[in-house]
């Protein structure tokens, strides 16, 4: 089983290499390894190389390897991610590097179950020879509190004479406690850092002579920044600073004109930071009056008892002249720097500049935070009042007894409040990690109608800036590269949309989504997702929404934010989640949803306490549900597969209408040609086609696949998947064949339906579903075929024995020719397949394997 699960695995990632083995990384002198990983190279999403960590173990190691047997939506990439390196003892890596440079340290780490160990038991001590790293870290608490999946520690170490790097993990002395890591990235670096003055004092802080960790590095403005797009190979990666900003204020944010050409100075190299950061700024909304009493603001959360460095680039896009923008900078509500002017430092548009302060972070109740605030200056009486900035980093400097470690951090009470009624309410968010990833990548969605919504409510106006703008052609970058910061522009919403939109759905601005999540509060949260999470939200006074704020950080997201967003707006159907607008203000991507009143599909069927659906009732769920599917496969303009067919994706409104929703992984039209070769197959545990799986190709059959392990979770009232199962009963789909080739498929049938099925409904009931999960995609009945067998089941549910015969004949018509025949015998695997060479469990393997990217 285990060698099984792991040619399934080199597979994957030899497919990998295929796709992106081109772009080979080109930072030589870099170590950049993936612990456990069972052979010599394997290559990120970003097509970066990552190799085995073996030959840089101690030989004597007591170490295992180990893979990951839930793959989080949020990861990045398969490597370095799924596999790990486990120590139960001290262990050492040791590294031969250049003596004279500083070097970037990074480590990965994904909390998750490795080997059947406890993620939340793992403990740890990380030194680099003499220095502290890390001390009693434990990455699940730490990735729980920030609401991540994984975590990259990244230091900078200062250069070591001997050119001898030893990194050691120690697992804490407490019982069970282990050590593991995913990744360790060495890159050699320039010296960077200087001297920088403590803010409120006539102090300087040496960070030159400092071992640092970086704790933020954000492009504000600006988007996310990927490692290969970083200056100088430094493989540094920028978030977005949207998360970080602080109260509503009427920031701005927006890119350079094509006017403004950036030009480093001589005495400022690249490596300092990569260009996007430069041409990308937040500023405030230039009304005089108004800016006088605006802040603008960002709060970091960072551990106590600590020096910082807080690093500011900046560079001018809009002004040409001294004094027309100077602010005051303030750190921890200290005064950093009063009166900048980046005009004056830099002497002309275009230019980047970047200023330290160091900041001691004392340890009283509540000190934990870095505060950064810019705010027009008032003494200087500049021309504007207004402040920029165009991208942020703080690093933690070692303390004198070379320790960087600090405590792991609390989840917030927010987050412990919303846990627990999330926990009262069982819904579906934050269990243990395995089960709930059969549950799927996008976690209970609920949504809930509000039926009269005017979809052609957009505003007149707005529709109008966009037209100036329509030479903005690309959608993705929403953070506004082509707008043209000038005043008039300034006002709306972002820049780029595409025509196609214009009309078709509602423009929201930031400040009224804002409102309508009480400013994204935890509180509102009845989602998350690979995306990001989902609010419910309150809008036009009344009117209940669902809110899905794509989380900028999540790269992946933007592509599925556009995917969605073009095939709802085009999308209209009784049976699939209607789409009242978008927002798209300062790189935020949020589409708002009706709300659904009964949540998801699953949330009915097990493992809540909610009641038990009626039969009939889930007949016409499932009825519905196959209506939706059959019109996205024929019905739309062009043929939509959904890609995500499960029953966290089937919601129910007030009425229990079924609404077939996430949209987010389809694919429409052409498109679907072409993917056939390079598709990376996504999809949820337990619901991928085992043939889209081995044949990475994208079909209607896939979604008809999905659909038949839906309607056997219907009618058994169990997950998809449940590994705590046994083996042979850990994939419903599987399972559901094993017992029909037994004979006995009547027996998986949830025991409170049982008596209230007419057998004649029953019998079509599993038979469809069967169909639908044959292992051979022809084999499987289309969307339509299923549909009428449904109603048909319906049919015999309601008016048994009425009419049997032709009723049974009015069946067979209803599937195709050559599957009518093959109906008694469902349960065998077609011959022409080779899928009896692959036993069942690696099927469950193979479907959690090929995750990727939610
Ligand atoms: C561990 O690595 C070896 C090769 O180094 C490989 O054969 C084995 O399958 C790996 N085991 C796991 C659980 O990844
Ligand atoms: C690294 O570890 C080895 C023993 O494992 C030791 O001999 C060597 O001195 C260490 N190097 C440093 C720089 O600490
Ligand atoms: C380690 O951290 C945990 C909290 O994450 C804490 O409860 C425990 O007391 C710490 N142990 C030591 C030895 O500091
Ligand atoms: C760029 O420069 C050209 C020529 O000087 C000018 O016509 C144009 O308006 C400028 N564009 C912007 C956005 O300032
Ligand atoms: C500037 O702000 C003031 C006060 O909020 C407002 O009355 C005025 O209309 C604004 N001016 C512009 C040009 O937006
Ligand atoms: C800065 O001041 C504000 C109010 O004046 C306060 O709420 C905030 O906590 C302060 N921030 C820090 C980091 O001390
Ligand atoms: C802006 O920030 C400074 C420093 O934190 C504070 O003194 C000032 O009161 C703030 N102003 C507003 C309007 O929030
Ligand atoms: C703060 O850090 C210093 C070392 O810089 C250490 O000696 C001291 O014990 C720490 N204080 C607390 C409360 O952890």
């Amino acid at each position: 089983m285990k060698s099984n699960t792991h040619i399934l695995f080199s597979l994957i990632i030899a497919s990998l290499i295929v796709i992106s083995g081109s772009k080979a990384s080109s930072d030589s002198d870099s170590i950049v390894i993936s612990c456990g990983l069972p052979y010599h190279v394997g290559v990120d999403s970003y097509g970066r190389r990552w190799r085995s960590d073996l030959r840089f173990l101690t030989a004597s190691t007591n170490s295992i390897n180990s893979t990951a047997q839930y793959v989080d939506p949020s990861l990045p990439s398969q490597i370095p991610y799924l596999t790990a390196r486990i120590f139960t003892s001290p262990t050492t890596y040791k590294f031969s590097i250049s003596p004279e440079t500083r070097h970037w340290l990074r480590l990965h780490f994904y909390p998750s179950d490795y080997s059947s160990l406890d993620p939340s038991d793992a403990y740890f001590a990380v030194h680099a020879n003499d220095v502290s790293l890390l001390h009693n870290f434990s990455s699940y608490a730490t990735a729980h509190a920030l609401t991540q999946a994984y975590l990259i520690k990244e230091y900078s170490l200062l250069p070591i004479k001997s050119g001898e790097l030893n990194i050691t993990f120690t697992p804490s002395l407490s019982h069970g406690s282990y050590a593991f890591v995913n990744g360790i990235e060495i890159v050699p670096m320039p010296e960077i850092f200087k001297p920088a003055k403590l803010v409120s004092s006539e102090r300087f802080i040496d960070v030159g002579s400092r071992q640092l960790q970086t704790m933020f590095r954000l492009n504000v403005g600006g988007k996310f920044i990927k490692p290969i797009e970083d200056s100088a190979h430094l493989s540094r990666t920028w978030y977005s600073d949207v998360p970080y900003l602080l109260g509503l204020s009427s920031e701005v944010a927006y890119g350079a004109d094509e006017n403004v050409t950036i030009q480093y100075p001589s005495d400022m190299p690249h490596s300092i930071a990569p260009l996007d950061v430069y041409s990308f700024a937040r500023s405030l909304d230039p009304n005089a009056s108004a800016n006088q009493n605006h802040n603008l603001t960002w709060e970091f959360l960072v551990d106590p008892n600590f020096t910082y460095v807080v690093r500011l680039h900046f560079c001018e896009l809009e002004f040409d002249k001294i004094n027309q923008r100077v602010f005051d900078i303030y750190v921890n509500n200290q005064t950093a720097q009063e009166n900048a002017d980046v005009l004056a430092w830099t002497g002309s548009k275009g230019v980047p500049t970047y200023k330290d302060y160091a900041v001691r972070v004392t340890d009283g109740p509540g000190d934990e935070k870095i505060w950064v605030t810019l705010h027009p200056s008032l003494s200087e009486k500049p021309e504007y009042y207004d402040a920029i900035l165009n991208g942020l980093e703080i690093f933690k400097v070692s303390s004198d007894d070379k320790n960087l470690a600090g405590r792991n951090p609390t989840p917030s009470d927010m987050l412990l409040k919303d846990e627990a009624r999330k926990k009262n309410s069982h819904s579906k968010i934050n269990h243990a990690p395995i089960i709930e990833a059969v549950a799927g990548g996008a976690v209970g969605v609920a949504f809930a109608v509000a039926a009269a919504v005017c979809f052609v409510a957009y505003r007149k106006k707005r529709s109008q800036d966009y037209k100036n703008n329509s030479d903005a052609r690309s959608w993705l970058p929403v953070y506004g590269i082509s707008r043209t910061p000038s005043k008039s522009t300034f006002s709306g919403c972002s820049s780029t949309v595409s025509s196609w939109r214009l009309g078709l759905c509602r423009q929201f601005s930031l400040q009224e989504i804002r409102y309508a999540t009480k400013n994204f509060n935890e509180s509102q949260v009845i989602g998350v997702g690979g995306f990001g999470k989902v609010y419910k939200g309150v809008l036009d006074g009344g009117t209940n929404v669902a809110i899905k704020r794509s989380n900028p950080t999540a790269e992946q997201g933007f592509l599925e934010f556009q995917t969605e967003v073009e095939l709802l707006s085009k999308l209209r159907h009784k049976h699939l989640v209607p789409l009242i607008g978008v927002c798209e203000e300062h790189g935020e991507m949020i589409i708002v949803f009706d709300y659904m009143a009964n949540g998801t599909l699953r949330e009915h069927l097990y493992k809540s306490n909610k009641p038990a659906l009626p039969w009939k009732q889930r007949l016409e769920i499932c009825i519905g549900a196959a209506r939706g599917l059959h019109y996205l496969h024929t019905g739309a303009q062009s043929p939509t597969i959904h890609r995500d067919v499960k029953t966290t994706n089937i919601l129910l409104d007030d009425k229990w209408v079924a609404k077939v929703s996430d949209f987010g992984l389809s694919k429409t039209g052409l498109d679907l040609h072409q993917t056939h070769v390079t598709t990376i197959v996504k999809g949820s545990f337990g619901y991928v086609d085992p043939e889209y799986f081995r044949r990475q190709q994208l079909t209607e059959k896939s979604d008809v696949y999905s659909f038949g392990v839906v309607l056997f979770e219907v009618i058994c009232a169990r997950p998809a998947l449940d590994p705590n199962l046994p083996k042979e009963q850990a994939s419903l789909a599987d399972w559901a064949l094993l017992c029909q080739r037994e004979g006995n498929l009547e027996s998986i049938v949830d025991p409170e339906l049982i008596g209230e099925i007419n057998p004649g409904c029953l019998k079509k009931f599993l038979d469809t579903a069967l169909k639908c999960i044959s292992d051979y995609g022809p084999d499987r009945p289309s969307m339509g075929d299923v549909l009428r067998n449904l109603e048909f089941a319906l049919q015999l549910q309601e008016n048994p024995g009425g009419g049997e015969h032709a009723a049974e004949k009015k069946a067979n018509d209803a599937l195709p020719i050559h599957n009518a025949i093959a109906i008694s015998d469902l349960g065998e695997r077609s011959p022409s397949t080779t899928a009896d060479e692959i036993d069942d469990s690696s099927v469950v393997f193979s479907q959690i394997f090929v995750q990727k990217g939610r």
